[in-house]
């Protein structure tokens, strides 16, 4: 791997995602932690990554990462599902002791998984999320390591993603969408009482799907479980914790163009934010 050169100094911490999603993440942290400093960094000119395979998601995550270390973060959550499933632990194994031991790169499944426990009661949960992720298997897998008794039903939604990022999830088309994965995944699996909304894009299709299911089942999206995660992380790792400015700042920057990340962005946040365009390679 090439050298890189990472400045030293505190800074702030980078959310990661594809695309949109991790600012439905950011948003939570941003009012859970709301004295750090934030960079948020969209990989809009390559998303979706949900249909990628193991070697481009992670090539392009690691790129990623490294950008956001070049602009001083020690501190960086893969505000992406399919990222963490596929190039997290490649990332932590193999790249960060060669970049930089000390510095850290946090996932999403693991804490979403770590929550799941005390909200089903059933023991039967759904997962929606991208090919990849279902694919790389990566919650039923973590799932079964906490709580062997929760069955896990998965449905890939690989239309979701496209709807979203193209700002069409308030269509006829996304209507069918959502009603026919939905009524996928509960005629495999009538018992479920939880479904976990395993990608971070996926909570502007929220209202949809609770119209789409039963009273009965809850659906849980990530945000609030990530923020709660990261504060407790950052209490148990002070020397982190140091590395991490806190003025309340935040940067935003897309791999696509800034106009169409801004009027986006826009949509996620319900404010309006300046974006800065960033090459990945
Ligand atoms: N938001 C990402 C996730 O949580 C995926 C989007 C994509 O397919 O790029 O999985």
């Amino acid at each position: 791997m090439k050298q890189h050169e990472l400045p030293a100094e505190a800074g702030p911490i980078g959310v990661f995602d594809s695309g949109y999603g991790g600012l439905t993440i950011l948003e939570k942290i941003q009012q859970q932690l709301p004295e750090y400093d934030y960079i948020y960094l969209g990989d809009n000119a390559r998303t979706p990554y949900g249909t990628r395979s193991f070697d481009v998601v992670y090539k392009y995550t690691l790129e990623c990462v490294i950008k956001l270390f070049e602009m001083g973060c020690h501190l960086i959550i893969l505000a992406c599902n399919t990222a963490s499933a596929k190039a997290l632990r490649s990332i932590q194994q193999r790249d960060l002791p060669v970049l930089d031991p000390e510095r850290r790169v946090l996932g999403v499944i693991r804490p979403t998984v770590e929550a799941i426990g005390s909200l089903t009661h059933s023991r039967h949960v759904g997962l929606l999320a991208t090919s990849g992720t279902v694919q790389s298997q990566s919650y039923p897998l973590e799932i079964r390591k906490l709580y062997k008794d929760i069955v896990v039903t998965a449905e890939a939604c690989p239309m979701w993603v496209p709807l979203i990022e193209n700002n069409e999830h308030n269509s006829e088309g996304a209507d069918y969408f959502v009603h026919k994965n939905l009524n996928e995944l509960l005629a495999t699996d009538p018992d479920i009482d939880t479904i976990m909304l395993g990608c971070t894009h996926y909570p502007l299709l929220i209202d949809k799907i609770r119209q789409n299911i039963p009273s009965g089942i809850q659906v849980i999206s990530q945000g609030e479980l990530i923020a709660a995660s990261l504060a407790d992380y950052l209490k148990r790792h002070p020397e982190i914790d140091l590395k991490c400015t806190k003025n309340k700042s935040t940067r935003y920057y897309t791999t696509e163009s800034t106009e169409k990340f801004t009027t986006s962005a826009s949509i996620f946040l319900k404010e309006n934010i300046h974006a800065e365009h960033i090459d990945p390679e």
